[in-house]
C-alpha cells in the first residue's frame, strides 16, 4: 500500500504532504508516514527546515475516530508529536481547512504556523467526550494563553486564522491560494533561528480567577458532562507543574474518558450524525435541483424562523402572508433577531442588512411562482394545507420542490391536492427554527429521489442535521413524545406531581421534563377551545386560561421572568381528577416515573423503525439529540 505521506523538495526545504481523503484524519499510515519523513529531513544535510502540509480540503481534521477503542498501532500521536518538536531542524505547519483536535496538536508541536486566511484551528475532543490526547492540554495553554486554551479545549469551538494569530497560535496569515509557497519563503526565513521555538519550554502563569469565571460562566452549558472538568482541569494542571508531569496528567485523564460510556456515546453520535444524512435507496451521486430562491409562506414564529436559516446562508427568500400587520410583525421580529445576534458580536451589522436585503416580503401568493423550493409554515389544519398547495401547483414553476412544515399531518393527503406529489416533501423543523439543528424531512410515497437528495443537501448547506422520516403521525420526534405524555398524564393520576415528573427528566439529562415542555409550547396547542368540555387535566387548565408560560400560568405558575414556582392551583385541580376517577394515590419513586416515561418512548423508537419510518435506530438518536435536546 502507497503511503498517504509523501516529501518534496524545495531547495534546502522538505515539503511533507498528506493526502488521505475526506479529512487527513491521523490513522496509522498518517502517523508512520510523517514520523519516516521528519526523520528523513532530521538526517538530510541539504535539508535546513521542514513545512508540513495537507492536499485536499482540509490540514489534520484530527485523530481518526474509527481507530478509537481498538488495540493502537504504533507510533501513537503522542509520540509523533514529541518526535516533530524535538526535530533539530525547524518544522513548520501550513494550515488549510481545520486544524482540528489532533491535527491541531501536530500544528502546535510544530515550531511555527502559517495559515491562510480562512483557516480554523480547533481542539474539539469535548464534543467526543474527550480532551485532546496528544499533548494539546499542556502546549495549547503555553501557546495561546490560559484563558483562549480554557475556552477552546472545553467548548470545543474553534476559532478563526485571525483570531488564532492574535493569540500567538498562528504565526503569519498567508495567501490563501499560495500556500506552500509562501509558507516554503517562511522556513527559509527562520531556517537559522535558533533557539528553535518550542512549546512544551514555554510556561504559562496560574490565574485561579480566570479558571473560576470561566467554569461559573459555563456551568449550565457543562451540565451533565465529564469531559469538560477534564479539559478544565488538564489546561489547569499545565500552569502549575512542568510539562513531563502535565503530559502524564493528560494521558490518564484521556484514558479515563476514552473508556467511559460518555465517550463511547458521543463518538456514536458522531457517525450517528453522519450517518443520517445518508439514504439507503438513493444514490449519493444523484443529480440535484438548484435552490436559488426559496419562498415561505406564514411570517408567524416558525415561518419567520425557517426564512432566517435561508437568509443566513445567502439564500433569498420570499415570505408571503395574508394580511400585512401579521407580515410587518414576521418581518420586524426577524429583524429584531438579527440585531439581537450583532449585539452579541455573533454577526456584523452589515451581514444583518445582508440577510434583511434579500427578504422579499408579500402579501401576493403568486409571487412565488420563481421559487425553486416553497415551504408552507401556515398552522396545523389539513383543509388549510389543502387548499395552500392546490393554489401552489397552479403557480409554482415546474420542477419547484414544495414542502410543507407540518409536526403532524399526512404529506401524501397533503401531495394528492397537487398534479405533483413527486415534487411535494414534509420539511418539519423544530422551533425555534432558527436555533435548532433538527430537520425531519418526511419522504411521501411519491416524494422523487432527487427532491428528497436535494432537500437534505440544503439542510446541510443551512447548518442542520436532517433525519428522513416516513409518513406517520408525527413523524419521529413527536410521534415518540406521545406515549410520554400519556404515561405522564397517568401518573399524576395515580400520585406524583408535576414537579417530580419534570425533575427526574431533567436528573436524567432532558433539557425539561413534559409538563415544563407543555407550558413553553403552550398548553392550549392542540386543544378543542370549548371550556365547557372539560375532559382531562389539561382541558381543565386550558379552560381557566392557564396556557401556560406565555400567560404567566400553566402546569406552573411564572413570576414576570418566567421563573416557575409549584401551583396550588393546579394541585387542587389535579386532586379533583383524582377523586372524580377514584383512583388510588400512592407514593411514585423516581425510579418507576423513569421506567414508565422513558421505556415507553424506546418502545415507540422500536416501533417506528419496525414499520420503517425510520431509515436505521442511530437516526432516532440523532432526532432526540438535535430535536429535543
Ligand atoms: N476520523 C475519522 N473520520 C472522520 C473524522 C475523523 N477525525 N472526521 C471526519 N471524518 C469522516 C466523516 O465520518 C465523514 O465520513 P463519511 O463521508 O463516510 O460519512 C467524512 O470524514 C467527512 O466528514 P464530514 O461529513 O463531517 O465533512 P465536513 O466537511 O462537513 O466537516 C470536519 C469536516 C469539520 C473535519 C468534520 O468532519 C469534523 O468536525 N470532524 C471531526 C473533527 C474532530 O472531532 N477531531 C478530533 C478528533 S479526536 C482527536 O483528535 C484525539 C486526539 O486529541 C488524540
Amino acid at each position: 500500500m502507497t503511503s498517504p505521506i509523501r516529501t518534496e523538495r524545495h531547495d534546502d526545504v522538505l515539503v511533507i504532504i498528506s493526502d488521505n481523503p475526506p479529512v487527513n484524519a491521523l490513522g496509522a499510515a498518517v502517523r508512520q508516514g510523517l514520523d519516516a519523513a521528519i526523520r528523513q529531513g532530521v538526517a538530510d544535510d541539504g535539508v535546513a527546515a521542514m513545512v508540513i502540509r495537507c492536499d485536499g480540503r482540509t490540514f489534520f481534521a484530527g485523530a481518526d475516530i474509527t481507530e478509537f477503542g481498538k488495540p493502537m498501532q504504533e507510533p501513537g500521536l503522542p509520540t509523533v508529536v514529541d518526535m516533530i518538536e524535538a526535530s533539530a531542524k525547524p518544522v513548520v505547519a501550513a494550515i488549510h481547512g481545520t486544524a482540528l483536535g489532533g491535527g491541531c496538536e501536530v500544528a502546535l508541536s510544530c515550531h511555527y504556523r502559517v495559515a491562510v486566511p480562512s483557516a480554523k484551528l480547533g481542539v474539539p475532543e469535548v464534543k467526543l467526550g474527550l480532551l485532546p490526547g496528544a499533548g494539546g492540554t499542556q502546549r495549547l495553554p503555553r501557546v495561546a494563553g490560559l484563558k483562549l486554551a480554557l475556552e477552546m479545549t472545553a467548548t470545543g469551538n474553534p476559532i478563526s486564522a485571525k483570531r488564532a494569530q492574535e493569540a500567538g497560535l498562528v504565526d503569519r496569515i498567508v495567501g490563501e491560494d499560495s500556500l506552500e509557497a509562501d509558507a516554503v519563503a517562511f522556513a527559509r526565513e527562520i531556517a537559522a533561528v535558533r533557539p528553535i521555538p518550542r512549546a512544551s519550554e514555554r510556561s504559562v502563569a496560574a490565574d485561579p480567577a480566570v479558571v473560576e469565571a470561566f467554569t461559573r460562566e459555563n456551568a449550565k452549558r457543562f451540565r451533565g458532562f465529564d469531559a469538560p472538568a477534564a479539559n478544565i482541569a488538564c489546561v489547569v494542571k499545565a500552569t502549575e507543574v512542568p510539562f513531563a508531569e502535565g503530559i502524564q496528567f493528560e494521558r490518564a485523564e484521556f484514558m479515563k474518558l476514552m473508556m467511559g460510556n460518555q465517550s463511547a456515546a458521543q463518538r456514536h453520535i458522531f457517525f450517528a450524525e453522519r450517518q443520517a444524512a445518508k439514504i439507503d435507496d438513493v444514490p449519493a451521486d444523484t443529480q440535484l435541483r438548484a435552490i436559488k430562491r426559496v419562498g415561505v409562506i406564514g411570517a408567524g414564529t416558525m415561518g419567520g424562523g425557517i426564512s432566517m436559516n435561508f437568509l443566513s446562508a445567502g439564500i433569498p427568500v420570499t415570505i408571503v402572508e395574508m394580511q400585512q400587520d401579521a407580515l410587518d410583525r414576521g418581518t420586524g421580529v426577524m429583524r429584531r433577531n438579527y440585531e439581537a445576534s450583532a449585539a452579541k458580536g455573533r454577526m456584523k451589522p452589515e451581514q444583518v442588512e445582508a440577510a434583511m436585503g434579500a427578504l422579499t416580503p408579500t402579501l401576493d401568493l403568486t409571487a412565488l411562482a420563481d421559487c425553486d423550493l416553497v415551504i408552507e409554515a401556515v398552522y396545523e389544519s389539513m383543509d388549510v394545507k389543502k387548499e395552500i398547495f392546490g393554489k401552489l401547483d397552479g403557480i409554482c414553476k415546474p420542477g419547484a420542490i414544495l414542502a410543507s412544515n407540518t409536526s403532524y399531518l399526512d404529506i401524501d393527503e397533503i401531495a394528492a391536492s397537487t398534479s405533483r406529489p413527486q415534487d411535494v416533501v414534509g420539511m418539519h423543523f423544530f422551533s425555534p427554527a432558527n436555533v435548532m439543528k433538527l430537520l425531519e424531512v418526511v419522504r411521501g410515497a411519491k416524494t422523487a429521489p432527487d427532491v428528497l437528495a436535494t432537500v437534505m443537501a440544503l439542510a446541510k448547506k443551512i447548518g442542520k442535521v436532517a433525519v428522513v422520516a416516513g409518513v406517520t403521525y408525527g413523524f419521529i420526534g413527536n410521534r415518540m413524545l406521545m406515549p410520554r405524555q400519556v404515561e405522564a398524564n397517568k401518573l399524576l393520576m395515580e400520585g406524583a406531581t408535576p414537579e417530580q415528573i419534570d425533575r427526574v427528566h431533567v436528573a436524567f439529562g432532558m433539557p425539561m421534563g413534559p409538563f415544563q415542555m407543555s407550558d413553553l409550547a403552550g398548553v392550549d396547542i392542540g386543544w378543542h377551545r370549548d371550556p365547557t368540555r372539560i375532559e382531562n387535566i389539561r382541558d381543565a387548565l386550558a379552560a381557566e386560561g392557564r396556557w401556560g408560560q406565555k400567560k404567566q400560568a400553566g402546569f406552573y405558575d411564572y413570576d414576570e421572568k418566567r421563573n416557575p414556582s409549584p401551583s396550588a392551583r393546579v394541585a387542587e385541580i389535579i386532586e379533583d381528577f383524582r377523586k372524580k376517577s377514584g383512583s388510588t394515590v400512592r407514593e411514585i419513586s423516581d425510579e418507576e416515573i423513569v421506567e414508565r416515561t422513558l421505556y415507553t418512548m424506546v418502545n415507540e423508537g422500536a416501533l417506528i423503525l419496525e414499520e420503517g419510518k425510520a431509515q436505521r435506530a442511530s437516526d432516532v438518536d440523532v432526532v432526540w439529540i438535535y430535536g429535543y435536546g
